[in-house]
């Protein structure tokens, strides 16, 4: 049965296999195997793949008679092949067992979050009365981030004799885990070479082919009680051969301990050396388990968002993903937030903006890994600098889809799997990246209040992300504004005017609107700097009166596009075709990607008004109303309630959703609106992976945007929870149906803070602390209270504080919290 911290997945089914596969990856930040059967290698129903976090490498392929080239993460050899067959004192040999196999009759898969560990269970019956159940456990260590380990074991039913068994070590591996990207190269490793040394421990070393990146395998099996032992090796492939006697219900195991070095790592060191002496040194089975156990405890507690019932489940498996993915091993790495995790192939292992959405969850939680994230970007601006110069601008002008060096990995063409065709690909010109890395850096600062940082690399990003706007934006003497030509938006449907000679849209709203909202932080950030650094930035960047005047002008100045009360998702948008929304949900089941339906149907979507995903709505993710509305005050431009409502409401009836990140978005502006339709968006989000709801999409990796942003919309929107400067301020928004939570964070020193959120009440712990100061927080109704280090102090929150208005104030009659709870 699956309970709070297990999934349960039973019986087989092919079809299901890639789903389970990505939803049982088990990785620690630095590399993750995906949850595939030990049994087969990679072919139509299964698909092993072990990722390490920053291993890319660059291929060039010919599609649609173009030369193009793309760099992905690569798949490495697979550590975890594991085949065996019942040798019969009484029979024939049997065949090699795989779950394919029709003698096949039970299988469950169980992967315990708690302790991070893959447990799958099989059951052959031969026809004969011949039984064997088969159980592998697996896990990736969380507390050495160099090993992983396997142990499989069989038990005889109604027959003895023994089992064959071949543990393999898997080189002869390419990327094809993703349909659409089969016509490219995916051969990324050379140079192998395998062995078996004399301890036994088996090992395979290669590089990959461009980038050079040189990686070790090495695998110890051990097994009891063993008959005999054999090995054969090609350049590509291990392969050791064992006989465990098998006799009624007693059990036999064989453990693979795994140990992957690549290049990357630091100290640096011979990869398959290093592999060779961790694996042959491990611990056993059972001590590696505990430690890997202990390591996952400790991150729980860290990590820690509690919410009753199935929701709270699958944010849990959510949170499992998110920091198997970037866990504190990831903060040691030149790496960046991987879309699809290190979960599989889709996006190719890409850096996008979807970092917006995963790193306010790790900022309160694990700043430390917030931190190095940031720092992969701060890493890539001479890269941002040269891309900005190469198009004609100054400052640093951030690709759209990131990978190892940081110049532009977006693909040229794409293929639209319905037509068949391959399309030119203009998402590159998403240049709001940028702004969402300074919302990043600036949210990371105020949570932390780590002035090194700020001050520093902080500072550096976000005065050169400013400068690139700065120089992006022309001044449009007819409308006395400064516009912002020829971009794309967060919904990457429209990526020109309908019949338009050149790719490009006009005035995005989000991108205007944050370019104005980076450049005014950009210009608060510059004036609190220690004055010989202020100099010395505006020495680097070129930084005189001039420059500084037309980013104040520009943020007060930047044109954003109206029709009637709405906001316009870019200059034009109003003016486009309505979609008959009605005969396309009719004609098709699906039109989440109505850009390829429509492709397909010899259409553009350009012509429509209908957009992939939240785009002018990423406003109100970004920004409170109180926030949006001081930002186009600023502007000079009419903001208030009704223009919110008709805005949001207008979008919501011309989106279909295809991304994940959509309907999170959706959910957090309803939730802060108190929409009633905020919980039916959350719960797409929250289903998007379990229910693998874009259709096939998970099994090619989880989106780790919505996982993140399910957590975050817990704790910044339910709980209301914002760490500012001054302190924090709490403003909750109960939904109905996650009536309370619970959750650690860090806040500016303080760790394991504990907040509590019940039903008319709030508790929140500060632990025990010479260093840091009382914790200021502001509750509903503007009340300031304190918490000294060591106090756990319980709030009552009238039932009228879920009836604050949208700027998140409480009128004071309402909202007092009674002394008498304290
Ligand atoms: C979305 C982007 C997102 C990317 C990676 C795309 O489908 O449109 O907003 O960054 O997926 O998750």
């Amino acid at each position: 049965m699956s309970t709070t911290w297990t999934w349960d997945f039973h019986g087989y089914d092919p079809k299901e296999e890639r789903t389970i596969e990505a939803l049982c990856t088990l990785g620690n930040g630095r590399f993750a195997t995906r949850g595939s059967v030990p049994e087969s290698p990679a072919g139509a129903v299964h698909y092993p793949g072990t990722y390490a976090a920053g291993c890319c490498n660059w291929l060039f392929s010919k599609v649609a008679g173009q030369q193009v080239g793309n760099e992905d993460m690569v798949n490495l050899p697979d550590w975890s092949r594991l085949r065996y067959r019942c040798l019969p004192d009484d029979g024939p040999v049997g065949e090699w067992l795989t779950p394919d196999d029709p003698s096949l009759r039970h299988y469950k898969v169980s992967l315990d979050l708690r302790g991070g560990v893959l447990t799958r269970r099989l059951l052959f019956h031969d026809g004969h009365g011949r039984r064997l159940g088969v159980t592998h456990t697996r896990f990736v260590h969380m507390g050495d981030p160099y090993l992983a380990a396997q142990r499989t074991t069989f038990r005889g039913y109604g027959w003895s004799g023994a089992i064959e068994v071949e543990s393999v070590i898997d080189g002869d591996v390419t990327n094809t885990g993703v349909e659409r990207y089969r016509g490219l190269s995916g051969r990324h490793l050379t140079g192998h070479r395998a062995g078996v040394e004399a301890d036994g421990v088996a090992w395979l070393s290669c590089r990959t082919s461009s980038s050079r990146i040189r990686i070790g395998i090495a695998v110890r099996t051990s097994s009891g009680p063993l008959v005999a032992v054999g090995a054969s090796c090609t350049e590509t492939k291990t392969v050791q051969r064992m006989r465990l006697p098998v006799s009624r219900g007693c059990s036999a195991a064989v453990v693979k301990s795994a140990a992957l070095y690549t290049s990357l790592d630091r100290p640096l060191g011979d990869p398959l050396s290093l592999a060779v002496e961790r694996a042959s040194h491990a611990a056993a089975f059972a001590a590696l388990l505990a430690s890997h156990r202990a390591a996952w405890e400790r991150l729980w507690s860290q990590g820690e968002l509690q919410v009753p019932g199935e929701s709270g489940r699958v944010l849990r498996l959510h949170l499992f993903h998110v920091l198997q993915t970037l866990s504190p091993h990831t903060a040691e790495l030149d790496v960046g937030v991987p879309a699809r995790g290190l979960h599989g192939e889709a996006y190719r292992g890409h850096v996008f903006w979807d970092e917006l959405f995963v790193l306010p969850y790790l900022t309160l939680h694990f700043p430390e890994v917030a931190r190095g994230l940031l720092m992969y970007r701060h890493r890539r601006l001479p890269a941002a600098r040269a891309a900005a110069q190469r198009a004609g601008y100054s400052g640093a002008m951030f690709p759209w889809q990131s990978g190892s060096s940081g110049a532009e990995e977006t693909q040229t063409l794409h293929l639209n799997p319905r037509s068949g065709r391959w399309l030119s690909d203009h998402s590159h010109l998403q240049h709001h990246v940028g702004s969402a890395i300074a919302w990043n850096v600036w949210r990371y600062g105020q949570s932390t209040g780590d002035t090194g940082f700020i001050q520093g690399p902080g500072a550096e990003l976000l005065l050169g992300i400013a400068r690139y706007w700065g120089s992006v934006a022309t001044y449009d003497a007819d409308r006395d504004r400064y516009r912002i030509r020829g971009v794309l938006g967060p919904d990457e449907y429209h990526d020109a005017y309908p019949e338009a000679a050149a790719p490009g849209i006009d005035d995005n709203a989000y991108t205007n609107v944050t370019a104005a909202w980076v450049l005014a932080r950009a210009l608060e950030v510059f004036d609190d700097l220690p004055a010989a650094r202020r100099r010395e930035l505006a020495e680097q960047l070129g930084l005189d009166d001039e420059t500084l005047n037309r980013w104040d002008d520009i943020s007060r100045r930047v044109y954003v596009p109206f029709h009637g009360d709405v906001i316009s998702q870019f200059e034009g948008y109003g003016e486009l075709a309505e979609l008959d929304w009605d005969a396309y949900r009719s004609r098709y089941s699906d039109i989440r990607r109505l850009d390829r339906i429509l492709e397909s149907e010899g259409d553009t979507v350009n012509c429509y008004q209908a957009s992939k995903q939240a785009d002018t709505l990423m406003l109100g993710y970004l920004f409170r109303p109180a926030e949006l509305q001081e930002l186009f005050d600023r502007l000079g431009y009419r903001f208030d309630d009704e223009v919110w409502r008709t805005t949001v409401n207008y979008y919501l009836t011309r989106t279909s959703h295809g991304s994940t990140l959509s309907s999170l978005v959706h959910g957090w502006v309803l939730a802060r609106r108190k929409g009633p339709d905020a919980w039916r968006y959350w719960e797409e989000a929250l289903l998007s992976d379990v229910a693998d709801i874009q259709g096939g999409t998970t099994g090619e990796g989880i989106h780790l945007g919505a996982m993140a942003g399910t957590l975050d919309l817990v704790e910044r929107v339910v709980a209301g929870l914002e760490a500012g400067p001054d302190g924090l301020r709490i403003a909750p928004v109960p939904l109905r149906e996650v009536p309370r939570c619970s959750f650690t964070f860090c806040y500016r020193g303080h760790r394991d803070i504990r907040v509590q959120f019940l039903p008319g009440r709030l508790g929140i712990r500060v632990p025990h602390s010479r260093l840091n100061p009382p914790l200021r927080v502001r509750l509903p109704g503007e009340r300031l209270v304190t918490v000294a280090a060591g106090e756990q102090r319980w709030f009552r929150l009238p039932a009228r504080s879920v009836r604050r208005d949208d700027d998140g104030r409480y009128s004071a009659r309402s909202t007092a919290a009674s002394p008498r709870m304290e």
